[in-house]
């Protein structure tokens, strides 16, 4: 397989503000590449967008990688997809001439895991993520050194797929690779909310704000 393709349908959409990170857009379960078009919309309006869609397919749903049944992942395609994804990132850097280092995920779902998975096995793959609705992508990995990296997760109180003690389990293990993590909860489920959104939106703007 070559290393650096573009094997992965997405939509690049170059924004007003060079400067800005890329926003790189991965949906859930069952998505494409346009379900959070709007949010990534909200939280840096000038921002380039970078959007994936998952290149597995589960009876017909796209996602990230395979898993074996609900919140039971295939790790050995969880690694092979999130190396996938990280040539392609450095790949669409280089075709669409923005710099690499300067990407913001924000995931969803089965798209905050992959995210999450980047950070858990890459150094400098990602600025700063946004994840919503996250679990623990694996365990037993020595994280790389994520000192300064950003992240903001969203979470629910009665998310029945990820659970507060995952979050919990989250939250620290990134932190002691570094990471300067800040948690939201909300008294619902599984669901992207609105009031998530608009708190991942002011998140950014605090940390990525200019000058
Ligand atoms: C996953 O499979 O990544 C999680 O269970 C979340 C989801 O349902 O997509």
């Amino acid at each position: 397989m070559t290393m650096e393709t573009l094997n992965m349908k997405h939509l690049f959409i170059k924004g007003k503000d060079e400067t800005a990170p890329v926003l790189l857009l991965l949906h859930g379960t069952g998505g494409t590449e346009r379900d959070l078009l709007g949010l990534g919309e909200l939280v840096s309006p000038g921002s380039s967008v970078l959007s994936v869609r998952g290149n597995v397919l589960e009876n017909g749903m796209p996602r990230f990688f395979r898993r074996l049944a609900e919140g039971v992942f295939d790790i050995e395609d969880l690694v092979y997809r999130t190396k996938e994804l990280q040539d392609f990132l450095n790949a669409a850097a280089a075709e669409y001439g923005f710099d690499r280092s300067n990407i913001v995920a924000i995931g969803y779902s089965n798209g905050a895991n992959i995210a999450g998975s980047l950070l858990f096995h890459y150094k400098d793959s990602l600025k700063g993520a946004i994840l919503h609705h996250p679990m623990v992508p694996l365990r037993g990995l020595d994280l790389p050194d994520l000192s300064g990296v950003p992240v903001f997760i969203a979470a629910g109180d009665n998310d029945p797929i990820c659970s507060p003690s995952e979050t919990r389990e989250l939250d620290g293990l990134l932190r002691e690779a570094g990471a300067e993590v800040e948690v939201r909860w909300d008294r619902f489920g599984h669901q992207l909310t609105s009031a998530e959104a608009h708190a991942a939106a002011d998140w950014f703007k605090r940390t990525f704000a200019k000058g």
